[in-house]
């Protein structure tokens, strides 16, 4: 199993934050965030990463993270030259794939959920994760029946048909990279992830498993402050360094 961090984009949301460094590389109370998707993925036994930024501050990741053996994993990197879509990701990082599966997580995700079990038992199609969540309309969404058989996947929904969002961590097989070159760009000029996801459930190969405890998309003001205090807290609980 391989690793992807997706961390280029624009992350107009964020500005001026964002004018002169990557979102990715803002402080998440004592560490850089970028540091929090590493660690994520370090801990669910996934130690062969690829970190893909966009062109304006990819010398600012090499600096700050090198080979990644301070942090106990081997660091590639590749240029997104043009935020093209989540998905974009597979296109990208064809070659660092090869013939393996892979695990994507946003650089902006925050969790304290361990996904090695997960990430062990995974054999073949697609495996999304889903959070009970108050404000499911701010992410994709998950509807999925008593058996967690998915029953749709809808990006943002004005009426979401559940309360379960879709976090930014997701498992595939190798045909993930196929797929995405399949897909035409959206409205918006993106290879959304949702058309992604939406092929491997229409051969009734995508699986969603639920997590608990914490999970953040700090690409907002409000959500990047609530997780400074989040990690603020746990460090000083002693339940982090
Ligand atoms: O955080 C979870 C949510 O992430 C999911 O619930 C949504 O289904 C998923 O689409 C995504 O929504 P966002 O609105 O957060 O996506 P955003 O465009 O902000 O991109 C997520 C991260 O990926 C962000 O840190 C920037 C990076 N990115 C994005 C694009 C479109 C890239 O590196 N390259 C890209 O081309």
């Amino acid at each position: 199993m391989k690793g992807i961090i997706l961390a280029g984009g624009r992350a107009t949301r964020l500005r001026p934050l964002t004018k002169i460094t990557s979102k990715q590389l803002l402080p998440v109370y004592n560490k850089p965030m970028i540091y929090y998707p590493i660690q994520t993925l370090a801990k669910a036994g996934i130690k062969d990463i690829l970190i893909i930024v966009a062109p304006e501050y990819s010398g600012q990741f090499l600096n700050l993270l090198g080979s990644g053996s301070e942090m106990g994993v081997k660091l590639s990197y590749e240029v997104q030259d043009e935020p093209r879509g989540l998905a974009d990701a597979f296109i990208v990082g064809e070659k660092f794939i090869g013939e393996d599966n892979v695990t994507m997580i946003l650089g902006d995700n925050i969790f304290d959920h361990d996904f090695t079990d997960n990430v062990v038992s995974f054999k073949s199609g697609a495996r999304i994760f889903a959070k009970k969540v108050p404000d499911p309309e701010r992410s994709g969404v998950v509807e999925f029946d008593k058996n967690y058989k998915v029953l749709s996947i809808v990006e943002k929904p004005e009426h979401p048909k559940s309360n379960y969002a879709i976090v930014g961590f997701y498992i595939y097989d190798n045909r993930v990279v196929k797929y995405a070159k399949s897909i035409k760009p959206s409205a918006r000029g993106e290879i959304e992830i949702v058309d992604l996801h939406n092929e491997y459930l229409s051969r009734g190969e995508l699986e969603v498993n639920i997590i608990e405890g914490m999970w953040e998309d700090a690409g907002t003001f409000d959500s990047l402050l609530r997780v400074n205090n989040i990690i603020a807290e746990k460090v000083k609980q002693g339940e982090l360094k």
